[in-house]
């Protein structure tokens, strides 16, 4: 697979650094309005610099375009380069609201081209487990799901990520995005949604900055979840999956799965505890970096597979847009709204 790169910023640089870690899958341009950070990516990871996106799209020699750039320019760029007969796989939040989404979802059906949402929470150890432990039965038939991510919004420095005009909403858009899909992922096809948000802590116009959902899935089980901008200390993201024989518990930060399960409804329970001692020692050596630049190998691994057709844990446009759906919930899908 042969990718372009649109966007070389914090995100665009950990994919150009996942690319270069995995067989079969190369970076061939990449473009950027800050020529410096362009040349800088291309010149660690190879590849030639494009000045603009538009002709990006258009080379020959690229099979799929990553688009790394802030959510209000998803659409645009996502859009044309599927008409020009690119896979995409374009960052988290899809795009800012539902229309957009689905005007990137009709775009990928016209031209029979892949969507992937930057869904990588998907590809992290725990998460990976937790899926692998579900999957097995060994906590029975699922029963509900139960899910939280916060930290502080002060603790992110770009701008663009507290204005409506660019996000489209607050933390539901922002970290909660990854809760939602993970939630949704584990859940099951989700059938009916209802929510609350508030807004009164950073009061940035139409952005709230606390996003609570409850979902119910078309088998009948249930979800709660909570995106706040507000956890004032620290980074915190957990999923917590009930079953009818026990429950498996998997945390991001730090990377962490326990399980506890029974043989039989209410027998005495055993518990493990899954450590990802090479993660831990990695993050040490590296910084978190590391982590996110191997979920990234997975993903990019996974959109290939998707990309050929093949059954992949990859996020599609779809689950892409339906967390902007199960967002939209939560606020009212108002700009401005109720927060
Ligand atoms: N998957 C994750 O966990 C994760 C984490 C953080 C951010 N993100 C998402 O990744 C995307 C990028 O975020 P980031 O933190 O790298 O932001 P960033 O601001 O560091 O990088 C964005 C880059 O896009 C460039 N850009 C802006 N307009 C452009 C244009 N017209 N043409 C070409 N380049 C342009 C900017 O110059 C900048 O270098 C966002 O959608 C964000 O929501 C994902």
């Amino acid at each position: 697979m042969k990718y372009g790169l649109i966007g070389c910023g914090g995100i665009g640089a950990l994919r150009a650094e996942a690319l270069g870690k995995l067989d079969g899958h190369s970076l061939v341009c990449v473009c950027d309005t800050d020529r410096a950070r362009a040349r800088d990516i291309a010149g660690r990871c190879g590849g030639r610099v494009i000045d603009d996106w538009r002709e990006l799209v258009r080379q020959n020699d690229i099979d799929a375009v990553i688009v790394s750039t802030p959510p209000s320019l998803h659409m645009d760029m996502s859009i044309a380069a599927l008409d020009a007969g690119k896979h995409v796989l374009c960052e988290k939040p899809l795009a800012r609201n539902l229309d957009e989404c689905q005007a990137m979802i009709d775009a990928a059906t016209r031209n029979q081209r892949f969507l992937a949402t930057g869904f990588n929470y998907r590809f992290y150890p725990s998460i990976i487990k937790a899926r692998e432990l579900l999957d097995s039965g060994i906590i029975g038939e699922l029963d509900h799901v139960r899910s939280y991510t916060g930290y502080s919004a002060t603790a992110h420095d770009h701008e663009w990520l507290h204005e409506f005009d660019t996000m489209g909403g607050g933390t539901l858009r922002d970290n909660g995005i990854h809760l939602i899909d993970l939630t949704a992922y584990f859940l099951g096809e989700v059938a009916d949604i209802k929510g609350f948000s508030s807004g009164s802590v950073w009061q940035f116009p139409g952005c709230e900055d606390n996003g609570f959902a409850l979902l119910r899935s078309s088998a009948g089980h249930l979800a709660s979840l909570q995106s706040s901008w507000n956890e004032w200390r620290g980074y915190k993201l957990l999923v917590e999956i009930y079953g009818t024989l026990g429950c498996i518990r998997a945390w991001c930060f730090p990377m962490l799965t326990q399980v506890c399960w029974s043989q039989t409804r209410g027998g005495p329970l055993r518990k493990k505890t899954h450590l990802f001692a090479r993660t831990h020692l990695m993050e040490k050596l590296k910084s978190y970096r590391w982590v996110v630049v191997e979920s990234f190998v997975h993903e990019f691994a996974a959109f290939a597979d998707a990309a050929a057709g093949n059954p992949s844990a990859v996020a599609s446009g779809g689950d892409g847009m339906l967390t902007i759906r199960i967002a939209d919930a939560a606020t009212g899908g108002l700009a401005g709204g109720p927060c």
